[in-house]
C-alpha cells in the first residue's frame, strides 16, 4: 500500500479552509481536524468535512480516566472519522477503554496513540518525570500502547523505522514532521522528505504548509503523491 497523504485543516476560519476542500477533492484523500477547529465548528464541521469528500482524522489527544475517555469515543461515534487520537501516557486502563467503546461503537475506526509531543525537549521531559531520552520513552509509550490493543501511533518520522522493529507488522504510523526536498521548513527541525518517510515506514504522512502555502496547493499535493507512490 502507498503511504497516504493528510492535509492538516490548521485554518483559523471555514471560509478559508472551503477553497482548499473544493480544490484538492480527488488528489488529498486525508483531512486533519484539530483541536483548533473542532473547539470552534464542532461535529457540523467535521460532516462538512466528510461530506466534501474526504476521510476524516480528528485529532482530539484525548486523556482522562477510563470512564471518561470511553465515553468521549462513544460519543464520537455517529460522526464519519476514520481515526482518531488519544495519549498514550493516560495509561494501559485509558486505552483498552477507549479501544472497547471503539469497537462496540466503531469498529472502522483506528484508533492512534499520541507518543512523546515533539515540543517536550529534555528540560520538559524531566519536569514531567520522564527521565529517559525521547526515543526511549517513545518506544516505551507506544509498545505499552500496543500491549493495550492500539494499532497505530503518531510519531515522528526519524522515530519511524525503530518503532517498525519494536511494534507489531501491521502498525500504522504517522508522521507530521515532513518537507519536500527545497521547502521551506518553517518551525519544523526534524523533517525528512515524503520518499524518505515512506521508505522508512511511514503508513500515512501529515504534511501541511509544503501544500497550503505553494503557489499551487494542487501541484505540491500531486508531487508529493508522486513522490510516494514510487518509493
Ligand atoms: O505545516 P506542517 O506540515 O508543519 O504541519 C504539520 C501538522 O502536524 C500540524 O498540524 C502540526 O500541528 C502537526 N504536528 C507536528 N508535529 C507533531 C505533531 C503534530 O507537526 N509532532
Amino acid at each position: 500500500m502507498p503511504t497516504e497523504l493528510i492535509l492538516p485543516l490548521d485554518i483559523p476560519t471555514r471560509e478559508a479552509a472551503r477553497p482548499l476542500l473544493k480544490q484538492l477533492q480527488g488528489t488529498v484523500p486525508w483531512m486533519k481536524v484539530g483541536l483548533q477547529m473542532f473547539t470552534a465548528f464542532g461535529t457540523d464541521w467535521v460532516k462538512e468535512v466528510a461530506d466534501s469528500g474526504y476521510k476524516v482524522f480528528l485529532d482530539l489527544k484525548l486523556h482522562d480516566i477510563p470512564n471518561t475517555v470511553a465515553k468521549a469515543v462513544e460519543s464520537l461515534s455517529p460522526l464519519p472519522i476514520h481515526m482518531l487520537t488519544l495519549h498514550t501516557s493516560g495509561g494501559p486502563a485509558m486505552i483498552k477503554a477507549a479501544r472497547e467503546a471503539q469497537q462496540a461503537s466503531n469498529p472502522d475506526l483506528l484508533l492512534l496513540g499520541v507518543t512523546v509531543l515533539t515540543s517536550m525537549d529534555a528540560a520538559q521531559m524531566q519536569a514531567v518525570g520522564w527521565n529517559d531520552d525521547a526515543a526511549t520513552q517513545v518506544r516505551r509509550l507506544a509498545q505499552t500502547g500496543s500491549a493495550a490493543g492500539l494499532q497505530g501511533f503518531v510519531c515522528s518520522p526519524l522515530e519511524v523505522a525503530d518503532l517498525k522493529a519494536n511494534l507489531p507488522a501491521g502498525t500504522q504510523l504517522v508522521t507530521p514532521g515532513i518537507r519536500p526536498a527545497g521547502a521551506d521548513q518553517g518551525d519544523q527541525s526534524r523533517i525528512m522528505t515524503p520518499g524518505d518517510a515512506a521508505r522508512a515506514g511511514s503508513t500515512h504522512i501529515v504534511v501541511g504548509r509544503p501544500i497550503t502555502a505553494a503557489a499551487d496547493p494542487v501541484a505540491a499535493a500531486r508531487a508529493i503523491r508522486a513522490e510516494l507512490d514510487s518509493a
